[in-house]
């Protein structure tokens, strides 16, 4: 599994930058928004801010910029400058946000999806296997669901099912089964002792497999591919015709439910054409035949942006 597609080990390393995230394929993200001086644009994933920044140097004085962070320690990086507007909530909720703030449609939306370096950093987050700490994995502190929730609470079926759909685990059955097992001894609450009390089962390289394990349960916690979704169907009332959907995504999971949205106007893609033998058609127009990945510069300086895939779409 160390090469499957669907793995994002790989950002879960230690960062050397300090930054508190370096956006991944930044300049392809700016080209795709095509930014108009005095547009709208939408920003559902903020975090430090870097994309955000980017978009403010090319609007004027008359541009404007919803971000949407779910973590509340986003706020700290938002520039002091009236063009922007921070949404401390789930992107999930994007028309609701946008009808708050007397705003119907938008010439762009960006999406930069999944965790910020500065969540895999901080220990205490408990999303990265590198540090012991509370089994937490909450992008949205205010949520009451964590890992540990997860972890104690859920049927072995749905186990089994978590680390099989969204960590590829290879022995998610066995480790669904151990899970249960050990948690009737001892419920699980951190980090080290989950890992310990399931060491005996777990297959190839133990980072590996952790970070398969950790993936997948943060995924859940967080309810990843629901929001992602939620979201991509409120894109398409919420932007102008012309206006653009740039979506960046780390997992096969995410850039599956893009290019079949961006093509079919639906995550899943259709079973089979309608009685009259047509389909509907997608309310977007494709502008990425392929998707985008980062230059052997970015990975070079960002080993994080390995899994990042973008995709461009336009509102017909
Ligand atoms: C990959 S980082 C974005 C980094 C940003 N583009 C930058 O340049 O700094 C993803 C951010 O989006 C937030 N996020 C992820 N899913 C979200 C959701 N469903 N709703 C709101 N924010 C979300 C995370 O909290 C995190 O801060």
């Amino acid at each position: 599994m160390a090469n499957s597609k669907n793995i994002r080990e790989d950002q879960d390393t230690a960062d050397q930058s300090g930054a508190y995230h370096v956006p991944v394929l930044l300049q392809e993200a700016i080209e795709a928004l095509d930014i108009k001086p005095a547009g709208l644009y939408v920003d559902c994933t903020f975090g430090g801010g870097g994309h955000s920044m980017e978009i403010l140097k090319k609007l004027n004085e008359d541009g404007k910029l919803i971000v949407f962070d779910q973590d509340e320690a986003a706020k700290k990086n938002v520039p002091n400058d009236k063009r922007i507007i921070f949404v401390a909530h789930n992107f999930r909720h994007l028309q609701k946000f946008l009808r708050l703030h007397k705003q119907t449609q938008v010439d762009g939306i960006l999406a930069d999806l999944g965790v910020s370096s500065h969540q895999f950093d901080e220990a205490e987050r408990g999303f990265s296997t590198r540090f012991d700490a509370a089994l937490d994995m909450r992008m949205d502190n205010r949520q009451p669901l964590t890992a540990a929730e997860i972890l104690n609470n859920s049927t072995e079926l749905q186990l089994h099912k978590i680390f099989e759909k969204f960590g590829e685990v290879t022995n998610s059955k066995t480790l669904a089964k151990t899970i249960v097992e050990q948690r009737a001894i001892t419920p699980f609450k951190t980090i080290n002792a989950f890992k310990q009390s399931v060491q005996g089962i777990v297959k190839g390289n133990p980072n590996k497999y952790f970070a398969q394990v950790f993936q997948a349960l943060r995924i859940a916690v967080n309810d990843e591919m629901g929001a992602l979704e939620e979201m991509l169907q409120q894109a398409v009332p919420a932007l102008k015709p012309g206006g653009r959907l740039v979506v960046i995504s780390f997992h096969s999971l995410e850039d599956r439910m893009v290019k079949n949205f961006f093509k079919h106007g639906a995550v899943q893609e259709p079973e089979a054409d309608d009685v009259y033998g047509t389909r509907q058609e997608s309310p977007l127009t494709i502008i990425s035949k392929k998707p985008i990945g980062a230059s052997a510069a970015e990975l070079k300086i960002n080993p994080r942006s390995r899994s990042a895939k973008l995709r461009i779409a336009q509102k017909k």
